[in-house]
Order: C-alpha cells, then structure tokens, then sequence
C-alpha cells in the first residue's frame, strides 16, 4: 500500500487532483489471481483502467487482455509491433480477446486482418461478422445469472441458453468457427453461487453442441466479475476460487482452455485518489468540504458503477459526519453525503481515497473544463 507520507510527497511535487497507481499491488493481484486459480488464462479487461503503464506491467507479469474497442486494441497491440509478422499473428490469438458482443461494421473491418477473437450473441452479429471479419474465431457469450452483482450485465448482452447451440451452428453454416462459450456474472460479485451456475450452464450448452454435431468448441472464457476486497463482507478470492476449480474440473477436461477477463480484482486496490479541498460551508448545519476531484471525474465509479468510496485526512482532530462535493458546478456532483472527516481541516489541505484503481479514471470526463486528474504510477519496473 502506497504509505501516506508519498502520498503527500506525490501530491506536492504533481499537484492534484492526483491518482497514484501502484504497479507492485497489480503483480501481487495478478500472483494471486494466477495462483488460486491456476487452470485459468488472465485477460486483464482493459476498460478498468485503461492505462498504457498498466497493460505493459500486467503484459511483462504474464498476463493476456480482454479488449472492447479499437483504441484499447491498440493499447495492447503497441506491445508487439515490432514482432515479426508470424509470432504477431499467434501473439494476438493468445494474447487478445475483442470481448464486445457487438461491434461497428469498420471496426470488424479493421479487426480482420488480426484473425481476432470475437464475441458474439445474436443472428446479426452472425451476419455481420460473415462480411467484415471472416477470419474472425467466434466466441459465443451466453446470459447468465447476475443476481448479487454490484453491476449487472445479463440485460444487454447473452444469449439465452434455449438459442445458444442455434447460434452456434447459424455461425457454423456461415462459415465461420466457434472457438468457445464465454459469460459475464455481473461485476463486484460477491454472489459466487453466479459462477458455479455460469459454469454449469456452459457444460450443458457445450453438450448440446456436441450431441448436435458440433464438436471445435475449445475454449471456455469464465469473463469478468471476480471482486475486489472493498471491505469485510466480500469474502476471500481464495474461497470463490475453490468453487470455481471443482467445477471447472468437474465438467471440463483439460484441453478445454479456460480463461477470465479480470478488470476490477487487477486493479481496484492498486490505486489511490488524492484530492484537495478547495472550499467550505455549513449548510443546513452540516460541513461541507468542496474538493478538486468529483463523480465527473475520478469518483465517475460513483454513477457508473454504482461504487462508494471513503476518504480518508491527512490532518487529524475531532471527526463529524460531513458532505463531500465535487468540484464543478452541478448538483449530482456529490461525492459523499455522509463522511467522517476531521471537523477543523482548511482550505488546501488533503484527501484521501483507497481502492479506487477500477473504473475511475477510465470514466473520467471533462466536464465543466476541469480536466481528469493526473495520474502517478509507483513501483514500475
Ligand atoms: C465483457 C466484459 N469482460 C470483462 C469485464 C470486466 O469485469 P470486472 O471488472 O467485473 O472483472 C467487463 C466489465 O464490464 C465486461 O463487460
């Protein structure tokens, strides 16, 4: 954990709003990851927290990524340029999942010429991929249940079970190859029943096939959801883990490749806001501290993933519950109503924020011209 005093040193020497990344906690939660669940592939999900220093410590640590649209593509793919073209090509197939059920016509167009691997959930999709991107391997994203998840998934992309094997071999007839099944349970599940139901449902839909004739399904992607530790009720990676092992091996043999698309468990712990209160006011007889970070900003996790954060001060003295506001000048720019903070602290003194590494930044905006903070990275090798 990046300690409080190079916290305020980062913050004086960069300024604030500032977002500390620490790249040692991303190796540990990749070590962790790859160490508890040892049958699966991580593919780091790149929207998380899109930053190129991030891709390259999670790359050199082993990793492959799951991207969703052209520019995180090409984040990913500035790693291997300068390969040549033959190992380029395996290097995307191994290392690469486009992980967006649907894709715009000329981003399949561009996408072709990598031989990419695609998700799919739907008839025109099929068709779509068929003209654009016909060297496209396909991966088939089935609904499941999010129950339990911070942020569900299951409204807008899956295919229902009863269609899953149909689209498979509407695929098939098309042309095209299905590599595999993959599923999302819902971000931040804390619900590790969602995966075990996930997984037993893609055994089934991998049977059907199978008794239907279709026999190159070869990979499973158990997608995204794995939850990061924000406080004491999630209980240990470890525990989901176990549940995940026995079913994979229950149910899938070995040659079956298994892979993940973690982006929260990578990276929510590894970062840490830090703000500075730019104004005060008692209203309605309440503290209200006005700081230079906000839900447009870092805090967007706040309305896009319907996060909370705590903040925590460098000043200590007698604490009050206070309001948080954010710096521009709309009302929804609320980033607390109810925080223990130190009654007496002034004006440029500092906040701060932990856990806070996963869709914060990534959804930063402009909004009102106040610009995303900056971002410090720590611990790169
Ligand atoms: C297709 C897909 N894969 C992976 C992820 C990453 O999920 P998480 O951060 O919950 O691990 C997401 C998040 O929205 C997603 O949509």
């Amino acid at each position: 954990m990046v300690s409080m005093k190079l916290l305020q040193q980062l913050a004086k020497k960069h300024g604030t709003p500032l977002l500390v990344v620490d790249h040692d906690e991303i190796r540990r939660n990749y070590a962790t990851f790859r160490k508890y669940l040892p049958r699966v592939q991580a593919y780091f999900a790149v929207k998380a927290l899109s930053e190129p220093a991030v891709v390259q410590t999670l790359f050199q640590a082993g990793a492959s990524f799951d991207v969703a649209s052209m520019p995180e593509f090409r984040i990913v793919h500035e790693f291997i340029r300068d390969m040549p073209a033959k190992e380029r090509q395996d290097w995307i197939w191994d290392k690469i999942i486009y992980a967006h059920p649907i894709k715009a016509d000329a981003t399949l167009r561009e996408l072709n010429p990598y031989k990419p691997l695609v998700t799919y959930d739907n008839h025109e999709e099929i068709r779509k991929i068929a003209k654009h991107a016909p060297q496209a391997g396909l991966v088939l994203r089935l609904k499941v249940l999010n129950t339990g998840a911070m942020v569900e998934l299951s409204s807008k992309f899956g295919a229902a079970p009863g269609e899953a094997v149909d689209l498979i071999l509407e695929a098939d007839r098309a042309g095209l190859v299905v590599e595999g099944l993959s599923f999302h349970v819902g971000s931040q599940t804390t619900n590790f029943d969602n995966f075990v139901q996930a997984i037993n449902l893609a055994a089934n839909v991998f049977e059907e096939a199978r008794a239907r004739g279709y026999t190159k399904m070869n990979l499973l992607d158990i997608g995204g959801g794995f939850p990061a530790p924000y406080d004491k009720s999630v209980k240990p990676f470890r525990e989901l883990a176990r549940k995940i092992n026995a079913e994979l091996d229950r149910l899938f043999p070995p040659e079956i490749q298994i892979l993940a698309e973690p982006g929260r468990f990578m990276v929510a712990t590894a970062a840490t806001a830090v703000s500075t209160i730019i104004g005060m006011a008692v209203r309605d007889g309440k503290l209200c501290y006005y700081i230079d970070d906000g839900v447009y900003h870092t805090f967007s996790g706040i309305l896009f993933d319907h996060c909370t954060y705590h903040f925590g001060a460098f000043r200590k003295g007698r604490t009050e519950i206070c309001t948080v506001f954010g710096p521009t000048c709309d009302a929804l720019d609320v980033v607390s109503m109810s925080e223990n903070l130190p009654a007496n602290l002034e004006r440029g003194d500092l906040l701060y924020s932990r856990n806070i590494g996963a869709y914060s930044i990534a959804s930063s905006t402009c909004f009102n011209g106040f610009p995303p903070a900056k971002v410090v990275h720590v611990n790169q090798k």
